[in-house]
């Protein structure tokens, strides 16, 4: 007998044929559920059509098969490889079609039901996909249940009648690429597979269907109104709010409102005949009106990120302990907003943004951003004929999340075009559930949403939006503002988040916005450290741009959440006489601080300081504050600091005690910090929250008086001594400062791109990193003109330029000394044309033995010009090892900015004005030419950098540049050092 072979459903545009009609996702205490999750056996062909039917039937032999866990991606689990591609398909596109090599992994999982399992005849059952990459067919002991799309959402079978007690067998056949593949064009990895759990649910007799929790709450009578509208008759209980009614009546109660800032949560049930379903009750009310979004009638600033889902083994089949991770960090980070970009998440994660307090705009599993590639044509959001795939998608999620007051916003999806499919979309939510503002950004007209979107705008834009000038059609005018995506936070960076902050607290239509993204998609591999888009052969990728989260993929922070947690911090801590406190420092000041490195604002006496909340719905009172007064970075007096339980957007002055008596004399600074007064759910007591630091007086510039003189040593042809330094007679070049052997010092403009100065190739505003290269800067020359030797100086006079130009820059280095310490003071004059600014200005040199670096300035992370609001001015210590930030493609990283001295293989620098230091085990070049961490190789040599400034970051690898001010524009400039040895 020829056994037939079904794949018409693969190319079919309709989102499948059996499953249940979509409902809400709940967990009931009286019916049973079976997980399906382990160890499954497995098959991969080649195409979808390759192997028949047959091993979906009773009886069919299994034993010779593979096995992979599921929830899994099979290319995780070596069968078959991963494929990255930001927007292009992997595929040619001529939707529906999809190409003959289509992988096609044959699952089965034999199973008893459980002990206690009701008997298959007393009621109904349900089989659950909460997710599968990208369609599949399913049978349950021989007998089909049908096919689906819809990778990131869940699909249900009735099974009651099938089921067994013992020696059942669910197969399930899934194709990689699909009609759904179309839909789904997201930028991230390709990965097949049953990703996400699979659940049989008994469903008993009576048992609940879908219902609807409607819980508003009216922030004027302080009171939640819930109503429960269910399928099925039954009775709404919230004992703790004495409520218990019929479904569908509504009641109303004083209750307390649930915000992201207080996740107040009631536990309920909806008790029908047969089941009792748990309910967490959170009353809240959102709405898009006056032209804001408001949540209880405040307008909320969204401080948020966009999240996919990763794990650096397990690709997007995440446990429930990951997604608690993700939830912890962003609140200790404080991010109070998730974009679930660029689909429905894992239930599970909801239930955590419900219980820890998170905003979440929850997005569609649609993307059709390759159609870009062809001029939209073909678009599936814009064809009829797609439309019920899309309609599917979003009642697919709509049912799922409805029940969750942390969802306030439904996203219809990311980069689809316009179109018909889109507003039917919009049309559908927004009559199922009027209750959420609809967003997307992908149509400028806003014809379809509720909140104007836009991704990557420059700061200036989304100035003239804040303020109305922005013009557009007049629907969109009246919209509120967010940006669902900006600062992509790729590699080294974003730079310019404070900046952007700054418009958002300045202008209320600007309601915050998301980072791009939250966690890089490194795959662990053991060739690379992580892998990136073309570590798996892929004929079409692109490379790293799949590494731009805030998060390494092994979940350690970057620097850009370090910052970004400074920049969103609810309680601004400012001088008295602040005006918009705490926001990095005041505008205007940053090119200064740029150049003479000293962060933080400006100086001054310091008698009080203003705190200002915030946050947008709960006061202070989980907040104790405390003080610290530094001198030279050594903490000489601490203490708690008495701060009202001010009101959302209240501030109050508040005076610091006296100097602590008998500080010693140096540079002095008042640390200010907000930490939590109590364990909370999310973080111990004792959690920084937010935190001021003000300078009160100057530091102390180190004076070298040039009393000793160079000679030639005597005997040693060639080497010529001034104070501690020893130096080439021929090149003026120093070879050691007391015992410490120097060698290579020297001007250096050169970095390793970062991912943000090599920009991405679209963008229309020159990059700096091609216009780097071009102009030669990582291959300069330095010529020796003169090596003078005055009176109390050795001057050597240089030009340091690339080939093929005559630009150029001269370099003055001037060597004095006071017979201990030795100065050098560089000046930079460029000569010709500079089109373009330097990447950084300093020294570098390289010292033989270097492991603990200890210095006083900003730390303990990284830091760059426009990206340096986190930093603290202290004493900090680190391994040379400890102070590389692994970024998943090697490039500059590191700098410490705002040192005032530093001490390293028993060389003591210390800068006038401050500097960024930089020390490493490989040189810039090396970092430069390497395209993973494996292939950075420690030599001998520790190489440090001295800049007296640093280009910015912007995040052109996706959005704007640098801003002006955190340009590094070739001007003239000077710069001392004073080099002496460590002593003992
Ligand atoms: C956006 C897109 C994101 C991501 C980002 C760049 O256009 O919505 O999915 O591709 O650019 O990393």
């Amino acid at each position: 007998m020829t056994v037939r072979t079904r794949t018409d459903y693969v190319e079919d545009v309709s989102p499948g044929t059996g499953a249940l009609p979509p409902r809400a996702r709940y967990a009931s205490s009286d019916a049973m559920s079976f997980s399906l999750n382990g160890d499954w056996f497995f098959r991969l062909s080649e195409a979808a059509g390759a192997e028949d039917d047959s091993f979906a039937r009773d009886g069919y032999d299994t034993s010779g098969w593979a096995r992979v866990a599921v929830p899994g991606h099979w290319v995780l689990q070596g069968h078959g490889s991963p494929v990255y591609t930001n927007h292009r398909y992997p595929f040619p596109v001529d939707p529906p079609r999809v190409p003959d090599e289509n992988p096609t992994g044959d699952h089965v999982r034999p199973f008893d039901l459980p002990a206690g399992w009701p008997d298959p005849g007393t009621g109904g059952a349900v089989l659950r996909f909460d997710g599968v990459e990208s369609c599949a067919r399913v049978w349950l002991n021989g007998t089909e249940l049908g096919d689906f799309k819809g990778s990131r959402l869940p699909h249900e079978f009735a099974v009651g009648t099938l089921l067994r007690p013992v020696g059942n067998v669910l197969a399930v056949r899934v194709h990689q690429w699909s009609a759904g593949s179309y839909l789904e064009d997201q930028d991230q990895w390709w990965l097949p597979g049953v990703f996400r759990d699979v659940t049989l649910l008994h469903r008993p007799p009576g048992s609940a269907g879908d219902f609807f929790v409607h819980a508003s709450y009216d922030h004027l009578g302080r009171t939640g109104t819930l109503r429960v509208d269910s399928a099925v008759a039954g009775r709404v209980l919230v004992p703790e709010l004495g409520v218990d009614v019929a479904a569908g009546e509504p009641v109303t109660v004083p209750a307390e409102p649930w915000t992201a800032e207080t996740p107040r949560l009631y536990d309920g049930v909806l008790a029908t005949a047969g089941e009792r379903v748990a309910l967490r009750v959170g009353f809240r009310t959102v709405e898009s009106a006056d032209g804001l979004i408001k949540v209880n009638g405040r307008a909320v600033l969204f401080r948020g990120v966009n999240r996919h889902e990763w794990h650096p083994r397990r690709g997007r089949a995440l446990d429930l302990a990951t997604m608690r991770e993700d939830v912890l960090l962003m609140k200790r980070h404080n991010i109070n907003a998730v974009r679930t970009s660029h689909y429905p998440p894992h239930p599970a994660f909801l239930d955590l943004c419900d219980e820890l307090g998170l905003w979440v705009v929850d997005e569609c599993d649609l993307e059709t951003h390759g159609f870009t590639e062809q001029g939209r044509r073909g678009n599936p959001a814009d064809d009829d004929r797609w439309t019920p795939a899309l309609l599917d998608r979003a009642a697919r999620m709509v049912e799922r999340d409805k029940n969750h007051p942390s969802v306030v916003m439904w996203s219809l999806g990311n980069e689809a075009g316009t179109g018909r499919g889109l507003t039917a979309m919009a049309g559908w939510i927004h009559g199922r559930d009027p209750s959420r503002p609809v967003h997307y950004e992908g149509d400028p007209d806003c014809r379809d949403t509720d909140v104007y979107s836009r991704m990557y705008v420059p700061h200036a834009e989304v100035e003239a939006i804040g303020r109305g000038l922005d013009g557009g059609p007049r629907a969109r005018r009246r919209l509120p503002f967010v940006l669902c995506e900006y600062a992509h936070a790729m590699g080294n960076g974003p730079g310019g988040l404070a900046d952007y902050q700054r418009l958002f607290e300045t202008h209320d239509r600007l309601q915050g916005g998301f980072v791009w993204e939250w966690i890089d998609h490194g795959i662990e591999d053991e060739r690379y450290g992580y892998a990136y888009g073309g570590d798996f052969g892929e004929e079409l990728h692109d490379g790293n741009f799949v590494c731009d989260g805030l998060l390494f993929p092994d979940r350690r922070p970057s620097p850009g959440l370090v910052e970004l947690k400074k920049v969103v911090e609810p309680v601004a801590i400012g001088r008295r006489d602040s005006l918009s406190p705490g926001i990095g420092r005041a505008p205007g000041t940053d090119a200064a601080a740029a150049a003479d490195n000293s962060l933080g604002p400006g100086l001054g006496p310091v008698d009080a300081v203003r705190v200002t909340n915030k946050y947008d719905f709960a006061d202070l009172s989980a907040l104790a504050f405390t003080w610290s007064y530094e001198v030279d970075g050594e903490t000489v007096g601490s203490g708690p600091l008495a701060v009202p339980a001010l009101a959302p957007g209240a501030s109050a002055e508040v005076e610091l005690p006296e100097a602590p008596p008998g500080a010693p004399a140096g540079e002095a600074h008042w640390t200010v910090r907000a930490r939590l007064a109590a364990d909370t759910p999310w973080a111990p007591r004792g959690h920084v929250v937010a935190w001021g630091q003000f300078a009160v007086s100057a530091r102390r510039t180190p004076s070298v008086a040039a009393t000793a003189a160079p000679v030639p040593v005597p005997g040693e042809d060639g080497l010529i001594t001034l104070g501690p330094g020893t130096f080439d007679t021929r090149t003026g070049a120093l070879r050691a400062v007391g015992g410490v052997a120097v060698t290579g010092l020297r001007l250096d403009v050169w970095r390793a791109t970062t991912d943000n100065d090599d920009g991405a190739a679209w963008q229309r505003d020159p990059r700096c990193g091609p216009l780097w290269r071009t102009l030669g800067l990582h291959r300069m020359r330095h010529r020796v003109d003169a090596v003078e030797r005055t009176g109390d100086a050795l001057t050597v006079r240089t030009r340091v330029a690339p080939a093929g130009t005559g630009a150029g820059l001269s370099a003055v280095y001037r060597w004095t000394s006071d017979g201990t310490r030795l100065r050098l003071t560089v000046s930079v004059v460029p000569r010709g044309d500079w089109p373009v600014p330097l990447p950084r200005l300093g020294v570098r040199l390289g010292l033989a033995a270097a492991d603990r670096v200890r210095w006083y300035g900003g730390g303990p992370g990284e830091a760059y010009p426009d990206s340096s609001t986190a930093a603290v001015v202290g004493r900090w210590e680190s391994s040379v090892d400890d102070l590389q930030t692994p970024y998943v493609r090697p490039q500059e990283n590191g700098a410490r900015a705002g040192v005032r001295w530093a001490e390293l293989g028993g060389l003591r620098v210390e800068g006038d004005p401050g500097f960024f230091l930089t020390a490493r085990r490989w040189t810039t070049e090396q970092l430069d030419a390497a395209a993973h961490l494996t292939d950075l190789v420690p030599g001998d040599t520790v190489w440090v950098n001295l800049d007296h400034a640093q280009h910015g970051l912007g995040s052109q690898s996706c959005g704007p540049g640098p801003l002006p001010r955190h340009r590094l524009e070739a001007g003239p400039a000077e710069f001392s050092f004073v080099f002496s040895e460590v002593p003992g």
